[in-house]
Parts: C-alpha cells; sequence; structure tokens
C-alpha cells in the first residue's frame, strides 16, 4: 500500500509505493531532486529521514561522513519505505538548482513518425541520468556538426531516456544529418540543461498550452510533468500545425484526452508552409483570427496561465490577442527558441 511522504521544509508530499525508491517516486510525481546517478554511488540524493521507517536499503557505494550517519542521513535512490515518512531534503525546482551537466547518449531509437518528422530518443548511460526541469532544452554535439539547441520534449520523471522531434529542413545540416545518416547505438554529447520555459507549479489557474508545429516537444514534456503533479485545474493543448502536415503525435494526444477528465486536445490547421513565401498580412490575420476564437471558447480568459511555444515572428500577434483579453503579463510565458 502506498505510505505518505512529507519533505521538509516545504511541507510538499507525495505519495510512495514501498516497492519503489524514494528517488524514482518523487520524480514519478514530478518532484525534483538533486540526484546524478541512481545507483548509489554520487550521494547527490542525500537526504535526512525526520520520521518514519524504510523497508530496504539497497546497496550503495557512497560512504556517508560520521555525522551525517548521526543525523540519519539517506540516499534517496537506495532507500524504499515501509510507512509514512517525514524527510528533509532540498528540491531542485528552479535553473538555477539544476547543476550543468555533459553527458555523452548513444541513440537508442530512431522513429519515422511521418515523411518529414523524426522522433529521437536518447539514452544516457546507467550511472548518469540528466537532471533536468519539464520545458527546458540541451545542446546536442553529433559527429562535427555544429552544436544544435533542442528542447526535450520527455519528461524529467525519467532522465535516462531523452526524446527529441527533429523536422526535416533542407540545407539545414543538423536535420539533413538526422534524416540521412543517423544510426542507432551513434554518440550524441548532451550539455545542459538550460531555459526557464517553466511551469508555475504554485498556480492553480485552468492552463493553456499553444504550440506550433515541432514546438509540441517543450509542451509535451510539459503536459506530462503537469499531468505527474496530478494538478486538476483544466488543461486545453491547441497545436498548430502548417495545412499540408500532420499532427504527429495525435494519438498520444488524444489518449491524454481519453485518460483525463480535465483535459482538451484541439488541433489546427494554418496556411503556414514557408513562411518566405507566404503573404504574410494574410498568415498575421489567420493567427489573430486564431487567437480570438481560442478566447472567445474560455470564459475568464483572463484567469488562464499560457504557454506558447513557436517562432516568436508566428506567435507575436496571438500573443497581442491574449494580451488585450486583460490577462496579466506574467500569465503568458513564451519560448521562441529556433529549433527544427
Ligand atoms: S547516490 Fe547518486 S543519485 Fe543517489
Amino acid at each position: 500500500m502506498a505510505v505518505s511522504i512529507t519533505i521538509q521544509p516545504s511541507g510538499r508530499s507525495f505519495m510512495a509505493e514501498p516497492t519503489e525508491t524514494l528517488l524514482d517516486s518523487a520524480l514519478r510525481h514530478g518532484i525534483s531532486f538533486n540526484y546524478n546517478c541512481n545507483n548509489g554511488s554520487c550521494g547527490k540524493c542525500s537526504a535526512r529521514l525526520i520520521a518514519g521507517e524504510l523497508s530496504e536499503i539497497l546497496p550503495h557505494d557512497h560512504v556517508f561522513k560520521e555525522h551525517e550517519k548521526t543525523r540519519q542521513s539517506i540516499l534517496l535512490c537506495r532507500a524504499k519505505p515501509r510507512t509514512d515518512l517525514v524527510i528533509e531534503a532540498a528540491e531542485a525546482d528552479t535553473p538555477d538548482a539544476i547543476p550543468q551537466q555533459t553527458i555523452d547518449t548513444l541513440v537508442h531509437k530512431i522513429e519515422a513518425v511521418t515523411d518529414d518528422v523524426r522522433i529521437i530518443q536518447l539514452r544516457t548511460p546507467r550511472t548518469q541520468s540528466l537532471q533536468f526541469l519539464a520545458g527546458q532544452h540541451v545542446c546536442l554535439s553529433i559527429n562535427g556538426l555544429a552544436p544544435r539547441n533542442k528542447s526535450i520534449a520527455s519528461c524529467p520523471c525519467n532522465g535516462m531516456y531523452l526524446q527529441f522531434h527533429v523536422r526535416e529542413v533542407p540545407g539545414d545540416a543538423f536535420s539533413e544529418y538526422v534524416f540521412n545518416d543517423l544510426k542507432p547505438r551513434e554518440k550524441i554529447n548532451v550539455s545542459g540543461p538550460y531555459g526557464d520555459f517553466l511551469l508555475n507549479e504554485s498556480s492553480q489557474n485552468p492552463i493553456l498550452f499553444v504550440a506550433f508545429d515541432t514546438g509540441m516537444a517543450p509542451i509535451k514534456s510539459l503536459i506530462e510533468h503537469t499531468i505527474a503533479l496530478e494538478q486538476n485545474q483544466p488543461i486545453f493543448l491547441y497545436w498548430l500545425m502548417d495545412e499540408s502536415g500532420s499532427h504527429y503525435q495525435e494519438n498520444y494526444c488524444r489518449s491524454w484526452e481519453d485518460a483525463l477528465d480535465n483535459f482538451s486536445y484541439n488541433p489546427i490547421k494554418i496556411s503556414y508552409q514557408d513562411h518566405h513565401s507566404v503573404d504574410i498580412n494574410r498568415l498575421k490575420q489567420e493567427l489573430k483570427n486564431t487567437a480570438r476564437a481560442i478566447v472567445s471558447e474560455h470564459d475568464q480568459f483572463q484567469d488562464y496561465d499560457i504557454y506558447i511555444n513557436g517562432p516568436a515572428w508566428l506567435f507575436s500577434d496571438m500573443q497581442e490577442v491574449f494580451a488585450n483579453s486583460g490577462i496579466a503579463a506574467d500569465q503568458i510565458r513564451i519560448d521562441s527558441m529556433k529549433r527544427y
């Protein structure tokens, strides 16, 4: 039976299964502690047991100093709970609290989800997970190519498998390499994480996510994190895509809608195509109309938190419509990082 874990000094709590380590349970519930190896060797997940009993302490190489032993230090990645616990542990829930990391990963999987979008999954070494916050990005270095910033599409609940979405862009060396040359088990260096496109976890406002094309990647990470936190506010996803493209993870979005009473998925097609040749004024008007339609679908729109990912030039008109609806500036978070 699951037991309750209360964290001091924050007072937050999460439920943990006696068969799971405290670290795995915490990550599954969207709680971020400092950690790295997840196997008891680095000592980074050290915490203090204040009350309750553990069922098991898995073997570990990290050696506690004498004073740490007397204050009941434990490793969150090695300890499993028997009863409700109170622990003292520092939460790493801001970008400043997350250390910069450099990890050599291997390509685990390359998925051709459409003709022109690839989803790649990287696997870190067993002893070195990537610690990051939902919505952040990393720098990928592949085989002599210029390093490329990419948003992480997966959830911090699993720092060993990292997902990225890549669109085919002729003439772009990174994109062409992924589409033509990248092979499973190839080495990719990951450094980071970076960025502050993060969920405002203290807010209970309804949430509206707006993604354009593969800008879905960090939005997906944020949605998975929101779900892990078991927050109950309504969540709306608007995913904009050029009319010639397809919403490449449509089934995944529909499965959120089927599983969650508070989730609504809204795919939208726009006439974007190659933005260098498109009629910009027409496109801007179309985006304004789309934004007005979104606003009109929601009562009390000024109470929403909005997260937008896509090119800044594309979303500036949309953003203006949202801002004019009375929403406060700090309720709109935008990530316009260049990504393909
Ligand atoms: S000892 Fe390294 S994460 Fe727990």
